[in-house]
């Protein structure tokens, strides 16, 4: 026990979010061809280097970057104007929401993360039970329980077999309901379900009539229903559409208790920037965080630079979104012919930076001590992907594989992952 913190603290001493640790671990000792040959290759963290030419050309413009003496004070800490408004502009121009969308319904914090640490404090009370599908994004457990005590709760995804063949991971109101359920029946007060989509860590777009199915189960049992729309312009694959839950025209899409996150970290690639927003109808909610947005506000210089980006429209919407969804189309498709070209099956996806892959043909047992002993030997081989299980899968083997690396790291990544793999093939 260390001396001089408090209880919480202590236990939060103890332990370390996986996916940070490891991309942390990864910044300290990166591959590079030329500097760092044995490096680690990260295709573990969610980050897109694909357009790193367009965004270093980009920020080379000098009136990008204004100060003032009005820099040199307090602003609106939810906020500011600018920014809040360039975000409801861009996010009505990609998203179609079907309420108009105003700048007061925009709250700018510091990354997506701390957008879901404001609800956790905000909607639940210490032990109030919220639900999101897994596997999942992680940290979606951590942000909500580490401070705020939310009890984040596990709607396991199944795999149904029907005539058409294996759904694997699937996703559906009925499972959504029997957690309800269950909780219910524990004596635990269930209060929101949360949901990534597009998905993280599965690559998939769920289609409006499902997340209708979701919100109408939500909406029985009265539970808020929060939207992490992080990847939304993120979607690679051409016939894919993803609609936002601020597009869906439905009695079912309450304003008081529908609420949405979006973040610069993924769809603008500039996870550095910390710029998250949180999209809320909810007058007494906007009230709550403005009050308490000192906690989370980001610098007004940033949001200044934020709001030029997005409101240079013909950059925005006409160059980058275009090669970022492009780039990802590419650099998927050539990750999905190399893991098939050695018998790696690839979960069909359709947007974000991953794929969600099984690797149990080449485990000898399917368990979670077997998995991470294929993460560990993928360690060292140096490169480090994300084993299923800390992504809260039920059924060990799967992984995540990142590709939205630049081009040469992807390609060092892939042949350590498929040599490590036929290797292990040779051996049993
Ligand atoms: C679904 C999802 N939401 C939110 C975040 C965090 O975003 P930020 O970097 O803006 O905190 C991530 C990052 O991986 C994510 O995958």
């Amino acid at each position: 026990m260390a001396h001089h913190l408090s209880n919480r603290a202590n236990k939060m001493l103890e332990k370390r979010d996986f996916l940070d640790q490891y991309a942390m671990l990864c910044l300290h000792d990166p591959y590079h061809p030329v500097l760092n040959e044995k490096g680690y290759v990260n295709l573990g963290t969610s980050v897109s280097s694909l357009c790193e030419d367009i965004m270093l050309e980009r920020m080379k413009d000098p009136s990008l970057f204004k100060f003032t003496s009005k820099d040199q004070h307090y602003f609106p800490m939810w906020g500011i104007p600018e920014c809040r408004k360039a975000i409801a502009n861009c996010l009505t121009r990609h998203l179609s929401p079907n309420m108009p969308l105003h700048e007061d319904n925009v709250l700018v914090l510091n990354g997506g993360v701390a957008a879901m640490e404001v609800l956790a404090c905000c909607l639940f009370d210490p032990g109030d039970v919220l639900l999101t599908p897994s596997p999942c994004y992680t940290r979606i457990f951590v942000n909500f329980n580490e401070r705020f005590q939310v009890h984040v709760e596990d709607v396991f995804l199944k795999n149904t077999t029907e005539d058409e063949g294996t759904v694997t991971f699937e996703l559906t109101a009925a499972i959504l309901e029997n957690t309800i359920k269950e909780q219910m029946k524990r004596g635990k007060k269930v209060k929101g379900f949360f949901l990534v989509n597009p998905n993280n860590p599965l690559g998939e777009v769920y289609t409006s009539e499902l997340v209708l199915q979701l919100m109408s189960v939500c909406h029985r049992y009265n539970l808020h229903f929060i939207s992490d729309e992080a990847y939304a312009m993120s979607v690679y694959e051409p016939e894919t559409k993803f609609q936002s839950v601020l597009s869906l025209h439905s009695k079912l899409v309450d304003p008081q208790k529908t609420h949405v996150i979006w973040a610069f970290s993924k769809d603008i690639n500039l996870a550095g920037m910390r710029i998250g927003a949180l999209v809320t109808w909810n007058e007494d909610l906007l009230r709550v965080v403005k009050n308490t947005s000192m906690y989370t506000a980001v610098p007004a210089i940033t949001q200044q630079t934020a709001a030029l980006l997005l409101n240079d429209t013909v950059w925005l919407d006409e160059i980058l979104l275009p090669t970022h969804q492009h780039r990802l189309y590419i650099a998927a498709n050539k990750t999905r012919e190399a893991l098939n070209s050695i018998g790696i099956a690839v979960r069909p996806a359709q947007a974000g930076f991953f794929f969600w892959v099984d690797l149990r043909p080449f485990m000898k047992e399917i368990n979670q001590s077997e998995e991470l002993a294929l993460f560990k030997l993928l360690m060292e081989h140096k490169v480090y992907i994300t084993p299923g299980s800390e992504m809260r899968s039920l059924e060990y083997g799967w992984f995540r594989i990142v590709f939205s690396a630049k081009s040469e790291i992807l390609n060092e990544g892939l042949r350590r992952i498929t040599d490590t793999l036929k290797e292990l093939k040779n051996d049993n």
